[in-house]
């Protein structure tokens, strides 16, 4: 396996492989891999001649009351896992490299980038899309694999790819989730026992409102406040937000119909914890979806935070 520290040696080894007709897949990620992450690298390998990753905790997607410099790192047991799940080349680079001291040039996808996660941190998706554009850029890959827990985050970037004309298609990974439901997340490292075994109610709020879907309820509304009501029963979990959306515009949806995200958001001591469902709802038949609407079997939990 290849690691390239520098945007010049990757993007010179990319043309090499380009110029050979070498199909080349992305996973980009923050590092901290998990089982999460190595499910994507599994997805981005169909078709593709050459899987890379990149690791980068991009400042840009930090606000400066956020965990930057807690976000945690391990850039060895990272290189050793994604060697281990078959990735040939990874991009490491340094901050300074990658984003220089005195860039003017952001991507912002409007309207998108505002609610749920956006609400409250502002700046964010502006982030996370600049520094995937530059991804984009540097390792020019034919196919990019984002995970479904960050389900705006993929919603966003899958505009920011049509509206931009970047030539990459786009593969969606379903949340992989621990033996106790919670959906894995580099954040979780944070979490202290109690508030772990209060962070499990996400993950049961949502299967409850799977579970009323299922059975013919339609109204958003109602959906919400037993997502809420449930979470509310947890003594630390402070709710940022609960919502029924439409997976093309992140819309607030009055009845469920169609492709819908239901995202809830919570604030658990210091941290910061998202989970949802994506439900393609078409008259009686209800199935777990991707943000296309595509069916997706929910994955049977994997076991320990850092299984690999
Ligand atoms: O999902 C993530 O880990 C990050 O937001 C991403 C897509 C790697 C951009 O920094």
């Amino acid at each position: 396996m290849q690691v390239l520290r520098t945007k010049q040696e990757a993007h010179a080894e990319v043309e090499r492989l380009r110029r050979s007709g070498l199909r080349l897949s992305l996973v980009p990620t923050m590092g901290a891999l998990h089982a999460g992450h190595l499910s994507l690298v599994r997805l981005a390998a169909p078709g593709c001649d050459v899987v890379m990753a990149s690791i980068f905790v991009n400042p840009l997607q930090f606000g400066p009351s956020e965990d930057l410099e807690r976000y945690p790192r391990d850039l060895d047991g990272d290189l050793r896992k994604l060697e281990a799940a078959g990735v040939q080349l990874v991009f490491a680079p340094q901050a300074q490299d990658m984003l220089g001291s005195d860039g003017l040039t952001s991507v912002q996808v409007e309207r998108l980038g505002d609610v749920l996660c956006g609400a409250r941190r502002p700046g964010h998706f502006r982030g996370v899309a600049t520094i995937v554009s530059k991804l984009f850029h540097v390792l020019q890959p034919h196919v990019a694999v984002f995970g479904l827990k960050d389900a705006q985050q993929a919603i966003l970037l899958r505009r920011m790819v049509r509206d931009l004309d970047f030539p990459v298609e786009l593969r969606y990974g379903p949340i992989v989730r621990a033996v106790d439901g919670l959906a894995l997340s580099s954040r979780n490292a944070y979490l202290d026992e109690a508030e772990r075994s209060e962070a499990l109610l996400l993950q049961r709020s949502l299967a409850e409102a799977r579970r009323l879907v299922q059975q013919g309820e339609r109204r958003a509304a109602e959906i919400e406040r037993t997502i809420r009501d449930l979470l509310q029963t947890g003594d630390m979990l402070h709710v940022d937000y609960v919502a029924c959306v439409d997976t093309l515009d992140l819309q607030p949806l009055q009845e469920l119909r169609g492709n819908v995200l239901i995202a809830v958001g919570v604030q658990l001591g210091d941290t910061h914890l998202i989970d949802n469902i994506i439900l393609a709802v078409r008259h009686e038949s209800v199935q777990d979806a991707d943000i296309e609407g595509r069916p997706i079997t929910t994955k049977p939990n994997v076991g320990s935070e850092s299984q690999g």
